[in-house]
Formats: C-alpha cells, structure tokens, sequence
C-alpha cells in the first residue's frame, strides 16, 4: 500500500554533532539534533514531508511569518525507558491542538499521518539523540509558519512545517517564584489565548522581563477584564492546593489546553485526590496564604514538567509558600514521568 509513511525521503547528515553534546549536562532546547523533518504546503496541499540535515532555511523577506506572525508550535517529548525503547506521550493530542491552533490563525490544517508519520521518521534517523540521563528527555518542536509572500494583511498560500528537537534537560533550575501580574494581560476573550501562537509567548516576554527585574521566574497571568481571577502561566498551566483540594483555571478562550494539565488532573483523581476545575481568584489565594491553608502551587507543561513554585508576589507583598514533606507535586511528577519513561503499568493508555 502506497501511504506517506514510504514516501518520506530521507536525507542523512554527512558529519554528526553528538560528540559535543554532554548529555550529562542539557540545558533546555539549546542543542538542536542532526535532523529536522520537513513538509511544505503549496498549491492548496501538504508535500510529502523529508528528513532533512539541520540547517538554516532561506524565507523571502516578504514572507508572512516576519510581519503578521502567522505561525503556531507544539512542544512534545520523546523518552527512553532502561531498555532503550523510545516513547512518546499522547502525541495526537498535540496533533490536534496543533490544528485548533492552526484553524484560528487561518492556516492549513496537517493530516494526522504526514505529522505522526514525518515525526516517527525523523525521530528513527536521531534515535541517539534521545537521552537517557535521569530527567532528560528529547524536546520536539513541531512548528508551521507562512512561508508566501507579499504584504497584504491576509492568509498566507504558502506554509512550512518543520518538525525540530533538542535534548534537553529541566526547564527550570529549581523552584519558580511568581509574580501575579495585574497590568498587562495574555489573552482576551475572543482572542487566540488558547492557541500555541508563536506572537501569545512574544506578548509575554517585556511583563516577564520586568518581573524577572523583580527577582521573579515566571508571571502568573489574570484575566484581562478584572485581573481577579487566575489564569496560567503562560509557559505552565497552573495549579493550587488549598487545604487538600486541587484547583486549577477552566480551559476557556484564554486557556492552552495544556496536555499535562489534563493528565494532572486525571491522575490526581485517581489518587483520590479532591480536585476541582474551577475559576479561582487572587484574593481566594492571598486569604489562603494569610490563613495557612494554601499548601502548594505548580506549574504543569511538557517542557516544564511539574515545577513547584516556592513563592509569589502581588501587589507589593510576598507570600512564601511552606517546605511539604508530602508534597502533590512531587507525588504527581512521580506518576505523570513514570508512565513517560515506561517505568510502569499504563493504565490510561496514554504511552505512545
Ligand atoms: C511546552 O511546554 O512544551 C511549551 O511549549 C512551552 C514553551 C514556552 C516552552
């Protein structure tokens, strides 16, 4: 039978770079691999996809990535078990939301097995790549931008998926601290919050900028009518215990449908953890802190993991939160990475 999966031409690089990696010690996406997959989108269809080497791409300059930022991304894992089997994590979850993404930016759509066949082709050809170091795993960017031209304010006929992957190991160094922001706002109702679009992280970077100026990580967003409400953390979904209750935001048009937000909170409740989906406000957290219940809050994303946050700041005050001997965090990071790295029974059906 003739499928996509045969007609993905590979192309292998002439020289390697793996011997210059210390994968004992990866920083997060900093190293990219000795391929990339491929696929261009001309005259109204998706090309056959083709590993290539890693290697500078030549745009046009009118091309309408560079001025109307028409581009959306997903980051993905691949892991290695003591066996050396590769697997990856619910990737036609990401499959999907790449085309949610993709349909509310007015770009074409990939079929499920150009992406899930282009991807398993690329990642055979860098198999080595894929670490084995405790907590390291190889990155994956998939990534679709306008490649057509001309400046026009319209969709763009021509597009470029490459699929890209670094090994990497934590994205945080240690514990995150938070500022609440009450100023500037990630996403608005009817907006494109929800979607992974490259332009929803560059909006972030200058209120990031100025709370790392403060001596903070990461800036906790609120919604943007009342700012009273917690949204994410634009990196991170985010979660908070009060108590023994596990609280995290709603998904909404603001919200990324983050893939280790959903598997939390299915783990959660299968440990018997009370969790509630549910809006939760700046003061319900303050007042929490103040009374000692609020025990906890994480962040939850694929490059991030699960990442504890040992603080945050609101409107001139800090708030710390208390060392747990217990901690959800550590429990549910224990379960979501076991079943990533094949170390136990999956009982969700979510190993790939
Ligand atoms: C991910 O968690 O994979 C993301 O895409 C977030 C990104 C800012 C690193």
């Amino acid at each position: 039978m003739d499928t996509i999966a045969n007609a993905i031409t590979i192309e292998r690089a002439k020289t390697s770079k793996i011997d210059q990696v210390d994968f004992n010690n990866l920083a997060f996406g900093k190293v990219l691999t000795d391929h990339m997959l491929v696929c261009d989108y001309k005259n109204g269809a998706w090309e056959t996809p083709k590993v290539v080497p890693y290697q500078p791409i030549t745009l046009d300059p009118s091309a309408k990535i560079f001025h109307y930022g028409q581009s959306v991304f997903e980051g993905m894992k691949a892991y290695k078990d003591s066996e050396e089997n590769v697997w990856l994590f619910r990737p036609l979850d990401n499959h999907k939301r790449i085309n949610i993404s993709s349909k509310r930016l007015a770009i074409p759509e990939i079929p499920e097995d150009y992406f899930m066949e282009g991807l398993k082709a690329l990642l055979k050809v860098d198999e080595q790549w894929i670490p084995t170091s405790e907590g390291s795993s190889l990155y994956i960017r998939p990534f679709i931008f306008a490649t057509g031209t001309g400046f026009h304010a319209s969709p763009a006929d021509e597009y470029k998926m490459i699929i890209a992957c670094a090994p990497s190991g934590s994205y945080f160094a240690g514990k995150v601290k938070v500022l609440i922001e009450e100023t500037y706002s990630r996403s608005a109702n009817g907006g494109v919050g929800f979607a992974k679009a490259g332009g929803n992280y560059a909006g972030q970077f200058y209120p990031t900028q100025l709370a790392v100026e403060k001596g903070y990580n990461q800036v906790i967003w609120t919604d943007d009518n009342t700012h009273e409400y917690i949204e994410e953390a634009g990196a991170m979904n985010i979660f908070i215990r009060i108590n023994d209750t596990l609280i995290t935001s709603p998904t909404s048009d603001r919200i990324l449908d983050g893939i280790t937000r959903k598997s939390i909170i299915e783990i959660a409740k299968d440990e018997n953890i009370p969790v509630e989906v549910r809006k939760i406000t700046v003061s319900e957290v303050v007042e929490a802190s103040k009374n000692g219940s609020l025990k906890e809050m994480f962040g939850a994303g694929t490059a991030a993991v699960i990442s504890p946050i040992s603080g945050f700041g609101y409107r001139n005050e800090e708030y710390d939160l208390p060392e747990l001997e217990n901690s959800y965090a550590a429990l549910l990071k224990k379960r979501i990475t076991d079943i990533q790295y094949n170390k136990v029974e999956d009982k969700f059906g979510w190993r790939y």
